[in-house]
């Protein structure tokens, strides 16, 4: 089944997430339920990220912070408010870089790939409170102490349910946190349009960000290879994002299919003619100074220049 957690608005995922109703299997939700070993998961994730990925934040309290958040396994599961997060968030968040902000919809697992656990960028999903919950759901049975192994709520079934409210909580303390230049990741192969104006993004991150500690806006429209064009910049649903951001006052630029993430998306799609580098390269490399040739290992960096210079995409 698909990832749950802050995977763009949850409810243009519906159909993808849609779990048979009573009846099949008897599932009371529409959403996936608990994730098996949820309390190993947490706690795993917690130490790997604090000991290793990122040893600084060597004095978070794991256990501290798993107490803080399993008090909301113990509501009901259409009453797990955004509020409920407070004290979680507070035990275990940390700065975040500035310029390093990644902001996105639609596309979890491209963001993840590019971020590279932080090293390249910080989204939501690599900052110690969005790593935790990432592909994760967690319920309380509904009128019975323990946990929902079957199913969980989702938007649909009610608002208040301890997924959203978790991301709903997170995604506010990410913008509130993020400054510098802020960037986002929009998919321009999406049906329903690049940006939902019902969405995390839309809804707990826009109205969040801090005007004053940000310099610029950058907006990515990444169309999936081979793939028809559904939005680009100043079209559609992009379109109505970039004039909520020029109301508000923020400079922004927006680019199609960004070259750094188009070469990561040409990775799966090689022999694809819009990810063929230029023919150009042969040639250029023919007439490279023969005395070059005579340099041995140096010959690889100008090579590498040339390279760079004519990949065409
Ligand atoms: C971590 O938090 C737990 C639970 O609150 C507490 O019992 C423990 O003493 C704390 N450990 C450290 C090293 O502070
Ligand atoms: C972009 O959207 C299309 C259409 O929904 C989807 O097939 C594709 O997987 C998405 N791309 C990413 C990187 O998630
Ligand atoms: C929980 O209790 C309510 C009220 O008694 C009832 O309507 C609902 O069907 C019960 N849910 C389950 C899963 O038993």
């Amino acid at each position: 089944m698909a990832a749950l957690g802050r995977a763009s608005s949850l409810l243009s995922l519906l159909p993808l997430l849609l779990v048979p109703a009573a009846g099949a299997g008897g599932a009371r939700w529409r959403g996936e339920g608990t994730s098996p070993h949820l309390r190993s998961i947490f706690l795993g994730r917690c130490a790997e990220y604090s000991s290793l990925l990122s040893p600084e934040l060597r004095d978070k309290n794991c256990t501290a912070i798993w107490e803080a958040f399993k008090v909301v396994l113990d509501k009901d599961p259409c009453s797990v408010f955004p509020s409920d997060y407070d004290l979680f968030i507070s035990l275990s968040r940390h700065s975040i870089p500035r310029d390093k902000s990644l902001f996105w919809e639609n596309n979890h697992l491209l963001v993840t790939s590019y971020a590279e656990n932080a090293r390249r960028f910080m989204p939501l999903c690599d900052v110690l409170y969005g790593r935790i919950g990432d592909f994760l759901s967690w319920c309380r049975q509904e009128n019975a102490s323990g946990l929902d192994y079957q199913s969980c709520p989702m938007s649909e079934d009610c608002e208040n349910n301890p997924v959203d409210s978790y991301w709903k909580m997170a995604s506010m303390q990410y913008s509130k946190d993020s400054s510098g230049v802020i960037h986002v990741m929009l998919n321009g192969s999406e049906p329903k349009g690049a940006y939902p104006v019902k969405g995390f993004f839309a809804d707990f991150e826009i109205p969040y960000l801090q005007k004053d500690k940000i310099t610029r806006i950058e907006i990515w429209v990444m169309h999936e290879i081979g793939r028809p064009k559904v939005e680009s910049c100043g079209e559609g649903s992009v379109k109505i994002l970039e004039e909520r951001l020029e109301k508000m006052g923020f400079q922004y630029r927006c680019i199609n299919d960004h070259l750094p993430v188009k070469l990561l998306m040409c990775v799966d799609h090689s022999t694809h003619p819009d990810c063929a580098l230029n023919s150009a390269v042969t040639s250029t490399r023919r007439e490279a100074p023969p005395l070059c040739a005579e340099h041995g290992a140096s010959l690889f960096i100008p090579f590498l220049v040339v390279l760079a210079s004519v990949i065409q995409l």
